[in-house]
C-alpha cells in the first residue's frame, strides 16, 4: 500500500516508524514532515491545514491510504474531503472531530449521556461568565476556550481577579481567535491524570496501553503548560480496577453517544482522564493520537498498526487483534530553551547518525521539530526530539532514555530531569 501521513511532528514520526514494520506498507510519504522524518519517509511540503492542496496531492500520487494525525485538518474535514475523492483515511470525519474541536459539544455530550466529567456551564457572554463565577465563589475555577487552542486554551484561576483576566484574554482580546467566542467554566478536579488512546471503528473500542504525560515546562510540574515534555507507559495509576470502570462508565458510553448523535467516531479516540476520589472522570477528549503519548504507546504495540488502522476505517476492528508487549517505555523531550514562549531555531544537532543513535538498539529518536540544512540536522521548533527507550521495567526504560539524551546536544537544549519520577513513586506504593 502507498501511504501518506499528514502532520510533521514526533507523533507522526512514531506512526511512520510503526507503519513501516507492516509487510503491507509500501511507499510511505509524510506531509509536511520534517528533517528527521525524511530519513524514514518521503516528505512533501504541504501545510497540514491546507485541505485542498493535500487532497489534490493525494489524488495525484494515487495514495491507497491516508493517516490524518493532526487535530486541525481533522476538524477542517480532511477525512471527508478524501472520502469524496475515493481515498480511505484513518481519522474521524468533521462531525466526529467535534469531540475535540468543540469543548461545548463534548461537555454537552457527556452531560446528556451521563459520562462522568467535571460540572460545568457554557457561556458566550463575558459578563455572564463573571456573574456565574462570582456567585459560585469557589476557587480554583477552570475556564476553557471552546475551540482548538494548541493545548493552551485552559486556564486554572485561583481568584476572581485571575478569572476576570482570563475571561478578558479569551473572550475579549481573542487570544485564541474564534476559539474563544464561547467558554466552558468548570469545577476544579483533583487526582492523578491518565491518558488512554484507543482504537475504534465506531462499533467497538480497543484501548491501547495507558500513559502519563508531563505537561509543565520544568521539573516538579512547575512553569508553563507545554504540548508535553515527556511520557511514560504504562501509567501505574491505571490499575485493572480503574480500567474496568473506565470501559464501562466512559469508553463504551462515549462510543454509543457518538452513534446516537449520528456522528460515529472512527480512528484514535484519546481519553484524557483524571482519577478523582469519586472515580475516573473525563478531563478532555482528543480526536487523534497524543503527542508525545504516541512515542511511548506505539513502540509497545505488537500487532500490525496498518492492519489495525484499516480495520478502524473498514469497521472490522472486532475481528482484529490489538496486542501490546509487556514492559515499559519512556520518552524524554529535548526542547529549545525558552519553549513554550520564545526560542531560537536553526541550531546544529550533534550526536545523531541518520537521525538516530544506532549504538542503542533499545532507543528510538522521534523528530518533532528538526530540519535539514546543507544535509545536517538543525533545530526547527519548540519541541525538537523525543527520545524513547523500551525496556522490561519502567526504571530501566527511564535510565536508558536519559542515558541516550546525554549523547545528544544542541545549543540551549532544555529537558526535564524528572520524567517518570511520579510514576516510579506510584509504582513503589502499589
Ligand atoms: P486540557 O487541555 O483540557 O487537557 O487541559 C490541560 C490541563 O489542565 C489538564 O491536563 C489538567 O491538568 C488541567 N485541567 C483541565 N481541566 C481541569 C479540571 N476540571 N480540573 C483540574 N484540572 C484541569
Ligand atoms: N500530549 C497531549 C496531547 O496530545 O493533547
Amino acid at each position: 500500500m502507498k501511504i501518506l501521513v499528514v502532520g510533521g511532528g514526533g507523533r507522526e514520526h512514531a506512526i511512520i516508524k510503526a507503519l513501516k514494520k507492516s509487510p503491507a506498507c509500501g511507499e510511505i510519504w509524510c506531509a509536511p514532515g520534517n528533517g528527521g522524518i525524511s530519513c524514514d519517509a518521503r516528505c512533501k511540503d504541504i501545510k497540514a491545514t491546507d485541505v485542498e492542496a493535500m487532497v489534490a496531492f493525494a489524488k495525484e500520487e494515487a495514495f491507497d491510504y491516508v493517516v490524518v494525525a493532526q487535530d486541525d485538518p481533522l476538524a477542517l474535514g480532511m477525512v471527508d474531503a478524501l472520502a469524496a475523492v475515493g481515498i480511505p483515511a484513518f481519522g474521524p470525519d468533521k462531525a466526529a472531530a467535534r469531540i475535540e474541536a468543540s469543548k461545548v459539544f463534548s461537555k454537552d455530550l457527556m452531560k446528556k449521556y451521563h459520562i462522568p466529567t467535571a460540572e460545568y456551564e457554557t457561556f458566550d457572554d463575558p459578563a455572564k461568565v463573571m456573574e456565574y463565577i462570582r456567585a459560585k465563589n469557589k476557587y480554583p475555577v477552570v475556564i476553557k476556550a471552546d475551540g482548538l487552542a494548541l493545548g493552551k486554551g485552559v486556564l486554572i484561576c485561583g481568584s476572581e481577579e485571575e478569572a476576570a483576566a482570563g475571561v478578558k484574554e479569551i473572550m475579549l482580546d481573542k487570544k485564541f481567535g474564534a476559539s474563544g467566542n464561547k467558554v466552558v467554566v468548570e469545577e476544579f478536579l483533583t487526582g492523578p491524570e491518565v491518558s488512554v488512546l484507543s482504537f475504534t471503528d465506531g462499533k467497538v473500542v480497543k484501548p491501547m496501553v495507558s500513559s502519563m504525560d508531563h505537561k509543565r515546562a520544568n521539573d516538579h510540574d512547575t512553569g508553563l503548560n507545554t504540548g508535553g515534555m515527556g511520557t511514560v507507559a504504562p501509567n501505574p495509576y491505571y490499575t485493572p480496577a480503574v480500567a474496568r470502570r473506565c470501559m464501562e462508565e466512559i469508553f463504551l458510553p462515549t462510543i454509543a453517544a457518538m452513534n446516537a448523535e449520528g456522528c460515529p467516531f472512527k480512528g484514535c479516540l484519546y481519553f484524557g482522564l483524571m482519577i478523582t476520589p469519586d472515580g475516573p472522570k473525563v478531563i478532555e477528549y482528543n480526536c487523534r493520537f497524543g503527542d508525545p503519548e504516541t512515542q511511548v504507546v506505539l513502540p509497545l504495540l505488537e500487532s500490525d498498526l496498518l492492519t489495525v488502522m484499516t480495520a478502524c476505517t473498514n469497521g472490522t476492528l472486532a475481528d482484529t487483534e490489538v496486542k501490546f508487549r509487556d514492559g515499559a517505555a519512556a520518552c524524554v523531550i529535548l526542547a529549545s530553551g525558552g519553549y513554550p514562549v520564545a526560542y531560537e531555531k536553526g541550531k546544529p544537532i550533534s550526536g545523531l547518525t541518520g537521525g538516530q543513535l544506532p549504538e542503542m538498539a533499545d532507543v528510538t529518536v522521534y523528530h518533532s521539530g528538526t530540519a535539514l540544512k546543507d544535509g545536517a540536522l538543525v533545530t526547527a521548533g519548540g519541541r525538537v526530539l523525543g527520545v524513547t527507550a523500551v525496556a522490561d521495567t519502567l526504571p530501566d526504560a527511564l535510565a536508558r532514555a536519559y542515558e541516550a539524551t546525554g549523547r545528544i546536544e544542541f545549543e540551549k537544549m532544555h529537558k526535564r530531569s524528572d520524567i517518570g519520577a511520579r510514576a516510579l513513586k506510584a509504582l513503589a506504593a502499589l
